[in-house]
């Protein structure tokens, strides 16, 4: 098998784990990193063997000086736009972290060029790989629920400095500039992303609120989002960095419910039938995989470019999870 040349842009939280599950997979070459700080930059590339280094706005230097096949984005939000463009420009496949992009036009400007171009591109939207998603998509698609009425996503941490851990000594998330939003902007792109994959595509915003409450910045630190998927079933999706960790999701149906804690890992249900539902009983003495779910995405984004087909989450998936927050953000004006 060919081997493949990645470059990774962004030494900080996220690039660390990208790393590593690109270090796992057989023939792969890390051939390059670019990150701000010299000495992240190098800390990662002595940590994964990573020869060339560029720093500060090296990047651009990096796209094009290196023969690479792929490059993974993950840096602060404003500078997924141009990183992207450029990689498209050099036609190299693109694994970008969420959100893709902070803005409509931008979106645009990347749909448009990725359409002439025969390239792979994922949005990091690995939650779609964890089991205890696969079991529930499961689920759904064999209707067990009966017809979907209701849905809720809550997602709530104690921020990107507290929870996450941030590595990045310029406080990004929390600038209007850099991160292009608040909570909504980070966490809720991922709830519309699982909603999406497992009930069906949005259709409109039918309500929104916010509150700037534990932290010193100008977007939202709290949000509720109320909107209806296409096929008319109602979905609720509240997001904060002010509490500690949880991650419930409730889905409501004609013939039962079915809530999943993916903090504990755990799920309960209120289910016609349980008895016969195999994919149910699977589901309730499933054990968390030892995987990481963004290398499972990483090790399908790379079977993609091997195989030269499609795969996803998608651009247009990234695209859609955007659009959703921006239809949100516009709510109110
Ligand atoms: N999928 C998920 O669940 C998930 C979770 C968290 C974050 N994310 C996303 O991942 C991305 C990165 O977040 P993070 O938490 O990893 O942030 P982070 O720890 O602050 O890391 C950001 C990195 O970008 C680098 N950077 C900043 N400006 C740069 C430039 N001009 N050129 C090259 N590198 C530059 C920083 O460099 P220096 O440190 O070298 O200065 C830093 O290493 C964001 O888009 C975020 O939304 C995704």
């Amino acid at each position: 098998m060919a081997s493949l040349n990645v470059a990774l842009i962004g030494a900080g939280a996220i690039g660390k784990i990208h790393l590593k599950g690109f270090k796992r997979i057989k023939d792969i070459n890390l051939v390059a990193i670019a990150s701000r700080t010299e000495e992240h930059a190098k800390k990662f590339a002595k940590k994964f063997e990573i020869p060339h280094i560029y720093v500060e706005d090296g990047w651009k230097d990096m796209l094009n000086d290196e023969y690479l096949d792929a490059v993974s984005i993950c840096t602060p939000n404003y500078l997924h736009f141009p990183m992207i463009m450029k990689a498209l420009e050099k036609n190299i496949h693109i694994l970008c972290e969420k959100p893709v992009c902070i803005s409509q036009r931008e979106l645009d400007s990347v749909k448009v060029k990725l359409s002439k171009k025969k390239l792979v591109f994922f949005t990091a939207f690995h939650k779609r790989y964890l089991s205890i998603v696969s079991f529930l998509k499961k689920i759904l698609e064999e209707n067990s629920l009966g017809k979907i009425s209701l849905a809720r996503y809550l997602f709530a941490h104690l921020g990107p400095y507290i929870t996450h851990n941030a590595l990045s000594k310029e406080r990004w998330f929390f600038d209007s500039e850099k991160a292009g939003g608040g909570v909504l902007l980070d966490l809720g792109v991922h709830a519309i992303d699982l909603f999406r994959y497992l009930i069906g595509e949005f259709k409109n915003i039918e309500g929104f609120n916010y509150n700037t409450t534990c932290i010193d910045m100008n977007d939202e630190d709290n949000c509720n989002v109320l909107f209806r998927f296409d096929n008319n079933s109602l979905g609720i999706i509240s997001v904060s960095w002010c509490t500690p960790p949880r991650e419930i999701i409730e889905i409501y149906g004609t013939k039962g419910s079915i809530k999943i804690d993916l903090v504990s890992n755990t799920s309960t249900y209120q289910i016609e039938g349980l008895d016969h539902n195999l994919v149910m009983k699977e589901l309730i003495t499933h054990k968390t995989s030892n995987i990481p779910p963004h290398h499972l995405l990483i090790d399908h984004f790379i079977r993609c470019i091997r195989q030269k087909k499609e795969g996803g989450p998608s651009f247009q998936d990234g695209q859609k999870a955007v659009e959703f927050v921006l239809d949100a953000y516009q709510f109110n004006k």
